[in-house]
């Protein structure tokens, strides 16, 4: 039987690098897309590809399909994050993390659904908790992860009929991410201090994060699965903060989040 083909988006560092380098141990082709090439040794093909550039989409995925004849799995985890008070944010920085973590998850999924209907493959999209929750200073990366999470939900129900099932990753791990974090400087006495705590808090989850590897394996345990769940959170933890904000009420949820990262 041939080899399972997979392409893996945000592929040279953090959680995308370690699907990529997982899965090829485990004997899938995988091709890694990123804009920068791979940190350290790998041996998975890698494809310099920035998923907001439709034309370097088409070029990766007419190779790929090119040398392989077909793809089985797609792995959306190009992404980047900004922190900021919304009032200091410009429209650059807002069209800029919507670039990369939407539409590049969108483009590059549209450009490989054809191939995926073939070999009623699997798209798995990598969310975030704060896409569930709602962080201040965060609110344009948590906007983006929800977007990513309904994109998924969405297409799930579209694909299903032709085989092709679609799930969202959510879970904080320790990579580059943090230090990659663009961040916003303000004087503003009403925001600097509140803005620097919460980016701390939320830098010190990630720091503390699990190893990127344990996403990894969740993704291949996935794509082994028939029928797998419209959304898995990685670690005991933020599984019980997504449990208790279905269970809460939102102002309590709110004033929580405010308390701990708005404050
Ligand atoms: N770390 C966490 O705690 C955490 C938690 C929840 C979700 N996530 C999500 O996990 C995904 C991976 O993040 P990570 O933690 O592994 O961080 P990372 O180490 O910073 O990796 C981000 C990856 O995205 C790629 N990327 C960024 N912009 C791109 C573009 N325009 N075109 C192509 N690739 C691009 C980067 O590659 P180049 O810069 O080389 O292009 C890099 O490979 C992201 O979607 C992130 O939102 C992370």
């Amino acid at each position: 039987m041939a080899k399972k083909v997979v392409v893996v988006s945000g592929a040279s560092s953090g959680i995308g690098l370690s699907i990529a380098n997982l899965l090829t141990q485990k004997g899938y082709v995988v091709y890694g897309l990123a804009r920068r090439t791979p940190q350290g040794k790998h041996e998975f093909s890698f494809i310099s590809t920035d998923v907001t550039d439709d034309a370097a989409i088409h070029q990766a995925v007419a190779t790929i399909l090119e040398k392989e004849k077909r793809v089985d799995a797609l792995i959306n985890c190009a992404g980047m994050g900004i922190s900021g008070a919304v009032e200091y944010t410009s429209k650059e920085e807002f069209q800029k993390i919507f670039d990369v973590n939407v539409y590049g998850t969108f483009a590059l999924t549209k450009a490989l659904i054809p191939a995926l209907r073939e070999t009623k493959g699997m798209i798995i999209n990598i969310g975030s908790v704060a896409g569930v929750l709602t962080i201040p200073f965060q609110t344009f990366y948590s906007m983006t992860k929800v977007a990513v999470s309904t994109f998924s939900e969405g297409l799930r129900m579209e694909l299903k009929p032709f085989g092709v099932r679609v799930v969202t990753v959510l879970g904080d791990t320790k990579t580059g991410f943090t230090a990659a974090r663009e961040k916003q400087q303000t004087t503003d006495p009403g925001y600097a201090k509140r803005l620097e705590k919460s980016v701390k808090m939320m830098e010190h989850d990630e720091e503390h994060g699990k190893d990127p590897i344990t996403v990894a394996k969740v993704c291949a345990r996935l794509l082994k699965k028939k029928h797998p769940p419209v959304a898995v959170t990685v670690g005991f933890k933020y599984k019980l903060f997504v449990f208790l904000k279905r269970l809460l009420p939102s102002r309590l949820v709110n004033t929580i989040l405010f308390v701990m990262y708005g404050k």
